[in-house]
Parts: C-alpha cells; structure tokens; sequence
C-alpha cells in the first residue's frame, strides 16, 4: 500500500510520484489550500491538497485528526521561507494527485500530544501507544531484547520456556493461582519467577540457560513494580559467584553501548551490603549524589538526651547524621521543618537538626532545637565525625537501625533531588555479600533475605551456630538508585538445602510437599550453579528516563492493578465458576450484614 515511510519522504524524491499511508496529525486550512501532516512511526510528512483536485479537496476538507489515510502524490520542494530544519521531512512537502480515507475516527477521547490523565490514556492504550514518546519507548524494549537475545545467543546460552501453569515458587510474595477443572479442588500457581526450573535445567546438563521470562506476583502496588512483569532470567553451571558478575557485568556494558550508545564504567564498583546501608541507607544506593550518612553513636552515648542516647546503647539502635554542606545557606527554615513530615511517612519520630552557622564560636555558632540537650564534647565529637563546615546543615536519624537508615536514606535521595545535587551520568554497582536472613520479629523466625536456595558464605556447621550473622553468596546490581538484577550461587548439596530449610523453619514433611522434586533433584550429581534475573521493565524505563515502568510496557496494569483497557480482573458467570469447582465467598463486610 506504500512505496515509503512518511517520516522518510525528502529531497531524494523530488518529482517523482509517491504512496504513504498514516494518520492526519494536523490538518490546516489555508484560503483554499489543505495541509494536512501526515504521520506514521516515522514521522511527518508534509501533505498538500490543491483545490484544483477537486475529488481530492473535497475528501480532504472531511478528513479530520486520526484519520487513516492513503495519499499518492508527487514531491516538491517547499517554497522558500516555508522549510523546517527540525523535520527530516523539511524541505519538500508531498502535492496530492490521489486520495483515500482508509479509515475514518471518532473525536478522540483525549489529545495525543498533551498530557492526559493515565487512567484515560490506559483505557484507550491503542490510541496513546501512538504517540510518538510511546513509540520510541516500545521501540527502544524491542531493540533492548533483540540485543540481549542476540549477545546471550553469541555466548552459548540457550533459550528455553519454562512452565506457566506451574507449582508455587517462592520469591516471597503471594501466587496468582489458577483452578484446575479437571482436578478437583487442585490450583496451578503463576510462577513468581522461573527459579527452580533453571535450576534443574543446570542438573540436566543444559550448562547456560536464558529466558525472557513473564513472572507473576501478588504484591501491593508501586510505581516500580507490576503484578505481571519481565525477567531475563540466567543460569549457569559450573561457575562461582565471579563467573557470574564478569558475565552479568559484561552484558549489560555491552547492551548500553548497543541499544543506547552508553559507555558504562569498565569495572562496577562493588560494596557489601552492610556498607551501603551504613553510608547510603540503603541495599540499592543511588551513587550519583555525593550525600552521605555519617554514625555518631560513639559521640551521643553518654548524653541526657534519651532520644539520641538510647538507640546509641543498644547493638540494634543508629544514630546517623546527614550532612548538606551549604544546607544552612540553601534551605530556608520551612524547607528544613517539611523534611520532619516526609521522614514521619516511613516512622521517623522526628528529625532533629543542627545548623552550623559559625563554628569557631562553639555552642553559640550552632543554630538547632537539640544543642540545648546536647553538652559541649558530645557537639565536639559530631561536627569532628562529620567534618562539618561552617554553613552546613546537619539532619539526625535516631532509633532502630533498619528504621533510621530506611528513612535516612529516603532523606538523602529527597534532598539530593530538592537541591539538584543529582549528577548527569550514569553509576551502576555491585551490591555483595547480604546477609543470609533477616529476622522477622513479629512470628519470631528467620526470612531469606533472597530465595531458600541462595547458598552460604559459610558451611552447615557455621550457618547453624550463628544464622544472624552467615552472609550469602547473594549480589544484587544497582543502577542509579534502581534495583536492576539481582541473583544468587545456589545450593546444590542437599545437606545444605535441608539445613537452610531447617533455619527458615521448613519442616521435612512441608519442605517435601513443596520443593521435594528439587530436593530429590539435588541427589543425582548436580553441578555447582548460580544465575541472576534482570528487571527488563525496570533497564527499559531506566533507558528511557521514565519513572514508571508503565510507560515502558505496551499493556500494563494501572496503580490499582487493573488492565483498564479490557477491565481485568471481572467477574465470570457461575456455569463457569461451577466447571472449575470453585465457589465465591460474600465480602466480608456483606457477610458481616
Ligand atoms: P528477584 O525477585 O530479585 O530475583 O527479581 C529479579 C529482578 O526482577 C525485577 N522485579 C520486578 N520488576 C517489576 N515488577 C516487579 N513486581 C518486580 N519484582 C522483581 C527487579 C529484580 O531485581 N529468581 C530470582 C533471580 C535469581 O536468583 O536468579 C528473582 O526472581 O529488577
Ligand atoms: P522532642 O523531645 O520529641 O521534642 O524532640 C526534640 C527534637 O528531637 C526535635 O527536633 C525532634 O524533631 C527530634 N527528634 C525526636 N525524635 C527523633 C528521632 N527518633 N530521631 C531524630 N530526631 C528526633
């Protein structure tokens, strides 16, 4: 139906007669003259309707936004005055001989080219995926997976499909289970990700597995997260934990180079998980703001003030400052008070402040509701720890350490962003050596702090001794500030499997119900193995500049987890319920009339 692209028409076919097709992007009236911009995923193309052609002048003047359109004319240099640099398209426009309406369109419920609400645009996803941001950010995912299919495929990996309809995988959020109608009362479980099945694909000799891999978990919704989300999901047999990371590290250099013409760092830096939260607050800190937390319990111990005192004598307890240099110049006094509510939506009590206006002065050079509970050696120590200069501000974190350094560092990114100290660039790292479990005080047990199958740093003897402190052979990579991947060596000695299961408080019978084909696996001569998944949502909207991982999915969910095009979830009729043996309960609150 077309010899070319509209984007593409130019100069090189001056005179000659051309077919495009696309949609009315703009349509003008010009005393008898009709333009009408035409586009496709290309771009715009200048389409002009003389009156002369009068069957054509008379389809024209109907035509109206987002129509279908087919135009064969013949192209011509614009006349003088009248050309656009900025189009590719510019400096020829296309005279029209034949005209056809392929399609016409309703009035659009909403304006391409502003920027409608989401809920509207997801409702009508078909018309806002036309826009031209959308375009490129469907574009560019597609590119993303064609270069890392294409890079992993040079390496040996082979790409293989695991099961959808499958059996609970733990990657500790709830499953989306489906109803089997021809087993009574039985469920498949979506898998949350492919785990054990790259797992055992290591056992059966298949030695590098890759899979871009639909996952599905029931989670609460954030910005950064989608009930249904993408994986590139990697195995490998036979490697350590440095295997991996060259492997992981070398991929993503290359496929930022390729998709995005980035030159990553030649080595990721890399730091311990305990020393990204004792600097940054955080197991995924955002290295392109200078900002960092400093611990001054050592200077507060002794004090009165039972706020900074008491966390300071407890091992659980931090006592961490945020310093902004120049804060004190840059923040007026109602910039630094709001910080108190934004620190209060993640627990903190409250945000205790010293503003360093002349520190030759002592005591009396230091602006802040706290030095009055503070005595001079304690402020001695804290601006020494600090290094603090004269015109800083300093932010104070006191409580439970898992507490203050979650809303410490949310401080640290808020300011950083307030205060434009976010550099242009881009800062991937390692984050290494997590911590085997986190302890879960409300039911008193251990949690993976990854899967159940993320093998120690240490032997069975040592992990049993002390569980709170084993470390895994667990990494995670980050990328300005967002999770990218994240993976694990697992264990692949059944001894191991069942301690770790013991720990986490898997009884036999239970650990047998649920990953018994595993365990069972691990008996017949399983290699040593290890893998990591990648977030492609996440790397796609990162590449993108986009903050939500919605703009970079052709379908997704809204912020409520309902596909609002096809209004998924809905109700299904009762002969349909009946067929798969399942009954819905009343809400509660109906039971409850
Ligand atoms: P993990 O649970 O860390 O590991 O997931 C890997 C990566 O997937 C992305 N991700 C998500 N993206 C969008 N929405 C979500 N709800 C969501 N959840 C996770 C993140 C994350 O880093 N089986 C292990 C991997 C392994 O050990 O090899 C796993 O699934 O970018
Ligand atoms: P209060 O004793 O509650 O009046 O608090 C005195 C000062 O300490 C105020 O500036 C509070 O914002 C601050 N503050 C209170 N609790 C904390 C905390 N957990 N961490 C840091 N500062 C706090």
């Amino acid at each position: 139906m077309r010899d070319q692209f509209c984007g593409q028409v130019t100069e090189q076919y001056l005179d000659q007669s051309l077919q495009v097709c696309g949609w009315v992007d703009r349509r003008r009236d010009h005393g008898g003259v009709i333009f009408i911009d035409l586009r496709d995923h290309t771009g715009i193309v200048q389409v002009v309707v003389e009156p002369d052609n009068q069957t054509a002048f008379q389809i024209a003047e109907s035509a109206r936004y987002e129509y279908c359109l087919r135009v064969k004319g013949h192209v011509r240099n614009r006349p003088e005055g009248q050309t656009n640099e900025k189009l590719n398209t510019g400096k020829i426009e296309l005279v029209v001989d034949e005209y056809e309406v392929l399609n016409p369109s309703k009035a659009l419920p909403f304006m391409l080219e502003e920027n409608a609400g989401e809920t509207i645009r997801l409702k009508h996803r078909y018309l806002d995926l036309r826009r031209e941001k959308m375009q490129h950010n469907i574009r560019l995912r597609s590119r993303l997976n064609h270069t890392l299919r294409a890079l992993l495929s040079e390496q040996d990996f082979l790409d293989i499909e695991t099961p959808i309809l499958t059996k609970a995988t733990p990657e500790g959020a709830r499953d989306f289970l489906v109803p089997s109608r021809l087993h009574h009362g039985q469920f498949y479980a979506l898998p949350q990700s492919p785990q054990l099945f790259k797992q055992m694909l290591m056992m059966s000799g298949m030695d590098r597995y890759y899979q871009i891999a639909r996952c599905f978990r029931d989670e609460d919704f954030r910005a950064d997260r989608q009930p249904e989300f993408t994986q590139l999901d990697i195995e490998m047999a036979f490697v350590e934990q440095e295997d991996v990371l060259q492997m992981a590290e070398n991929l993503i250099r290359k496929t930022f180079k390729r998709v995005m013409d980035v030159e990553l760092p030649d080595a990721f830096p890399r730091m311990p998980y305990a020393e990204a939260m004792s600097r940054y607050g955080s197991d995924k800190p955002d290295l392109r703001i200078d900002l960092e937390l400093v611990d001054v319990a050592e200077a507060v111990k002794h004090v009165e003030f039972k706020v900074f005192s008491a966390p300071a004598n407890d091992t659980n307890g931090r006592v961490a400052v945020l310093k902004v240099p120049q804060g004190g110049q840059k923040m007026t006094r109602k910039q630094i008070d709001d910080y108190t509510p934004f620190v209060a939506r993640y627990g903190a009590k409250g945000l205790a402040w010293i503003k360093v206006n002349d520190k030759a002065q002592g005591r009396d050079g230091l602006q802040s509701p706290i030095v009055k509970f503070l005595d001079d050696s304690a402020l001695e120590q804290i601006l020494a720890a600090c290094a603090a200069e004269d015109g800083d501000l300093l932010f104070f974190g006191a409580g439970n350490y898992a507490d203050v350094s979650q809303y410490m560092g949310a401080l640290r990114l808020q300011v950083g962003e307030d205060l434009d100290l976010v550099k242009d660039q881009w800062q991937p790292l390692w984050v290494v050596d997590f911590p085997m479990f986190e302890h879960n005080a409300d039911e008193n047990r251990w949690d993976p702090l990854h899967h159940p199958f993320t093998a120690p740093s240490s032997d069975v003897e040592n992990l049993k001794s002390n569980p709170g402190l084993a470390l895994s052979k667990a990494y995670d990579m980050v990328l300005n500030g967002v999770e990218l991947g994240g993976g694990s060596i697992r264990i692949h000695q059944q001894d191991m499997q069942s301690a770790v299961f013991d720990l986490l408080g898997i009884d036999g019978e239970e650990a047998e119900q649920k990953f018994g084909f595993l365990l069972e696996a691990l008996r017949y001569g399983c290699p040593p193995h290890g893998g990591i998944a990648f977030g492609i949502d996440r790397m796609a909207a990162l590449m993108c500049g986009e903050d939500s991982i919605r703009d970079v999915i052709a379908f997704p969910k809204s912020a409520s987890g309902v596909c609002s095009l096809t209004q998924a979830p809905s109700p299904i009729d009762a002969q349909q319920l009946s067929d798969v043996h399942v009954q819905v309960l009343p809400k509660e609150d109906e039971e409850a009339e």
